[in-house]
């Protein structure tokens, strides 16, 4: 039940009546009442009367009937109160979905995110991309859309030279990389140090270019190993990424030479310094210069930007996605957005069809600094997740932590990673909401009686009713603005709600309470496994 859109709904055509024209009655949850709607104060001005005879005129129109009670107040504002048998009816009938109803528009929608890169271990720059990817995965596919998920992995570029040189110097194709950042560091250094090693190992980037069979073997060797290494973090994160969502930047090399066709058939292609670049209008550099995106390196070679032209071609052309998430740091922000304007341009994105950057800040220090180990080097995420499991209670707790204080706050704010704030059994934390849904369910294990229908008498019992009817309107924005810690944030209002219940109401044996219990342990339940939370039944 979305009571906010349904006052709203009431009082637009009451609001309408006065002011001769539609009108937004702005209806917004209160601290003064349930809810209270400020549109008479905005209507005031261009109507040229007082607010609160406005406010009056639409209460006496508004058909509140049976929903709630209106009264005028302050300057203007219409505080609503809703009546106790819409809460209590209302949270009888929260079913699986919590009232959640399916989207009568559902849309394809290809979420691009985690994206690390083979060879080198996932970093925890990464982190935040698989949370917060993930979380939009599982809200948009609870509110009824397709999504698909894509894995843009980095397993292309001119690094494979010698990754695979130096994986046929330690023993060729039947020999195991084995940890992969290690032997990505080995090569590294041999490829600084030694100058025929880097003769080769540029000589092998050509032939693996063109098709050379050592070559891919030896490559897929490598991505294949990075594979099971990634999938074995999305497991113990408990991310939803499969392997048929591994679509690396390989897959699209052999689209790249139709994309650069396309782009030059519609003249969006200049030629800069050798590189064959797109100017897209608006982009300019420092020093006010129009920004390439290059298209074609010099070299003849074709880089990240034109990779991500081919996939997003791709994932509209092919895969019929209407609606393209990519959830990517805010330092790629200039790459997406001329990617898109570039793809406008050459009608890849047509009407109806959205492109949206889902950008993060970072994960800092408690120095404020990026966020690395003690000896200046990149967190491996592995490292993190063990750290995780030594410091919490359970794996579902640490692992909830984290994920958590990923999410809880704007995604476009860097966070500092700080264990103790996180795994803290009180305030806005992932253990918090663990706890206390373990609590509810200990009451089901210990109550007499069964739950039944709600009967609201004490305050605490209102505001617990109307905190579980949020959920609707919550999971709709956290959809609408793709920001999960909209729904974070309830559910960790929603438990302090029950807790302030708990410590209020005696449960054991009363239906009505029972019920109340029940539908914020199913809440709580529902809302945490749409931001990959995993709520252990006892703690
Ligand atoms: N591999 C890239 C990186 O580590 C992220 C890929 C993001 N997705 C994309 N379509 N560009 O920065």
């Amino acid at each position: 039940m979305n009571l906010e859109a349904l006052l709203a709904d009431r009082l637009a055509a009451a609001f309408a009546a006065v002011a001769g024209a539609p009108v937004d009655p702005l209806v917004r949850a209160s601290q003064h009442a349930d809810f209270q709607s400020g549109a008479a104060l905005a209507l005031a001005r261009s109507l040229g009367r007082p607010p609160r005879d406005l406010a009056a005129a639409a209460v006496a129109g508004a058909d509140l009937a049976g929903l709630a009670d209106a009264e005028v107040s302050g300057p203007g504002f219409l505080n609503l109160t809703v009546r106790d048998d819409v809460l209590a009816a209302g949270v009888d009938a929260l079913d699986d979905r919590l009232g959640v109803a399916r989207t009568a528009a559902p849309e394809r929608v290809v979420i691009d995110y985690s994206g690390p890169n083979v060879a080198k271990e996932l970093q925890i720059g990464h982190l935040r991309s698989t949370i917060i990817g993930d979380a939009l995965a599982r809200l948009f596919t609870f509110a009824g859309h397709d999504v698909v998920r894509v894995n843009h992995l980095g397993d292309w570029g001119t690094q494979f030279g010698m990754l695979i040189e130096h994986l046929l110097a330690v023993g060729g194709e039947d020999h195991s990389p084995g940890d992969l950042t290690d032997f990505y560091r080995a090569a590294r250094a041999r490829f600084d140090a030694d100058d025929e090693f880097k003769a080769r190992a540029r000589q092998r980037v050509v032939a693996l270019q063109s098709g050379d069979d050592l070559s891919r073997r030896l490559w897929h060797r490598l991505v294949e190993q990075s594979e099971v290494d990634f999938l074995a973090v999305y497991d113990r994160l408990g991310v939803t990424l499969a392997p048929d969502d591994f679509v690396g930047e390989s897959f699209y090399q052999d689209q790249l030479a139709s994309v650069l066709a396309e782009l030059g058939e519609k003249g969006l292609l200049t030629e800069s310094q050798g590189a064959l670049c797109a100017f897209p209008p608006g982009f300019t550099g420092r020093d006010g210069e129009p920004l390439p995106l290059i298209v074609r390196k010099s070299d003849g070679g074709f880089g990240y930007a034109a990779t991500d032209l081919a996939a997003l071609r791709h994932r509209v052309r092919e895969i019929g996605a209407t609606r393209l998430l990519y959830v990517v740091g805010a330092p790629q922000r200039t790459h997406f957005r001329m990617v898109f304007a570039v793809a406008a341009l050459a009608g890849w994105l047509p009407d109806g069809v959205t492109a949206e950057h889902i950008e993060f800040g970072a994960i800092l220090g408690a120095d404020g600094k990026m966020f690395k180990t003690r000896s200046g080097a990149n967190v491996r995420l592995s490292a993190l997740l063990d750290e995780a499991d030594e410091r919490a209670s359970t794996h579902a707790v640490g692992i909830g932590a984290i994920k958590y204080a990923d999410l809880s706050g704007d995604r476009r704010s860097d966070y500092v990673f700080d264990w103790d704030r996180m795994l803290a059994s009180t305030g806005n934390t992932g253990p918090y909401l663990q706890y206390a849904y373990a609590r509810i369910r200990s009451i089901f294990r210990k109550a007499g009686g069964e739950p039944g229908p709600v009967v609201l008498g004490e305050p605490a019992e209102r505001r617990l009713a109307l905190a579980l009817l949020g959920f609707e309107s919550v999971v709709d924005a956290a959809i609408a603005q793709r920001e999960p810690h909209r729904l974070a944030g309830y559910l960790h209002d929603l438990a302090v709600a029950f807790s302030g219940f708990y410590e209020t109401c005696r449960v054991d044996g009363s239906p009505s309470r029972l019920t109340l219990a029940d539908r914020t342990g199913r809440t709580l339940r529902v809302g945490l496994d749409l931001l990959g939370i995993d709520m252990p039944d006892e703690m």
